[in-house]
């Protein structure tokens, strides 16, 4: 099975190295010195003191006409509309296109989509990109995967061929799916960020505590989610298995980059609007984030 892949960052360098096992991969990427790297020298996982080597092929993302027979998307929500129009140009068979983004921004988008089947996942490892080639696996989960709309068969067979070590679990119901990491992203991501903590401090300090309760409910009364109790559990959950770890939105702050704030905290506000329901605290964090976004802050 040909599986392509868009973006070589952490989540894309971590599919292309566990895929390549037992799969003909391709790694698309943005820059042609990154294709250049990778063709060169492979790519690298390191976990803890291991390391594996894979040899995907790598190309540059201009050099993509969706004949793979899966391909998986793994760049940001915020990069991804140069890639929904080359899909809205492609004229061959349907193709099969498997989201691995964070939040529910990307849904607005892939409502464009005519004529392609369209998967959505969720992705639970822990990676960081540490150089072109080079990623670690720091956090060992599964991917979620489940079916947006049309044919299920490329993602059936995709995830009954998958690697043990790199399992794929196939779900129902992608809107669940979606949901629960999104309340555990719309929690951990920006209270992280903004108070600049691990996210075992949101469970272990009682003040971040409170806090982190108050937006969890906020959050499920904006998506009509009655069991504040059981998602709080969750969250809280989810902070201790990763105590230590830095959340993505405060890495991304320290890193001067961009973050997923639209793709989180704007979709929750956009359906708040559209519901006529008050979100005061998703809304006053969502200003913090820009605005540091703005200040191209990491506070280091
Ligand atoms: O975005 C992240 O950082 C992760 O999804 C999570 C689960 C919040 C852990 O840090």
């Amino acid at each position: 099975m040909k599986i392509g892949i868009i973006g070589a960052g952490s989540i894309g360098l971590l599919f292309a190295s566990y895929l390549d096992q037992d799969f003909d991969v391709t790694l698309y990427t943005r820059t042609k010195e990154q294709a250049a790297e990778i063709n060169q020298n492979g790519v690298c996982v390191k976990n803890g003191s291991s390391e594996m080597a894979a040899l995907p092929k790598a190309k540059a993302f201009a050099e993509w006409n969706g004949t793979d027979h899966l391909t998986i998307i793994t760049v940001k929500q915020y990069q991804l509309q140069p890639i929904i129009e080359r899909i809205g140009k492609l004229t061959d068979d349907p193709s099969n296109l498997l989201f691995l983004q964070n939040g529910m921004g990307h849904l607005e988008l892939l409502q464009s989509i005519q004529g392609h089947n369209l998967f959505v996942g969720t992705v639970e490892h822990g990676a960081l990109r540490e150089n072109l080639n080079t990623v670690r696996h720091n956090g060992e989960g599964v991917t979620n995967a489940a079916v947006f709309r049309g044919s299920p068969e490329r993602l059936v067979e995709f995830s009954s061929k998958v690697p043990a070590n790199f399992p794929v679990i196939l779900r129902e119901n992608y809107y669940e799916m979606l949901v629960n990491k999104l309340i555990v992203n719309a929690v951990i991501n920006p209270l992280t960020a903004v108070l600049y903590v691990t996210n075992g401090m949101l469970v272990s300090n009682p003040f971040y505590l409170e806090t982190a309760k108050r937006l969890t409910a906020e959050v499920c009364f904006i998506l009509n989610i009655e069991n504040v109790n059981a998602q709080l559990k969750r969250v809280a959950g989810v902070c201790q298995n990763t105590f230590n770890n830095r959340s993505s939105m405060l890495k991304d702050l320290e890193n001067g980059r961009l973050t997923e704030v639209d793709a989180i905290l704007g979709y929750l506000l956009r359906v708040a609007a559209r519901n006529e329901k008050p979100a005061p605290l998703v809304e006053a964090l969502c200003w913090m984030i820009r605005g540091k976004e703005l200040d191209g802050e990491g506070e280091s």
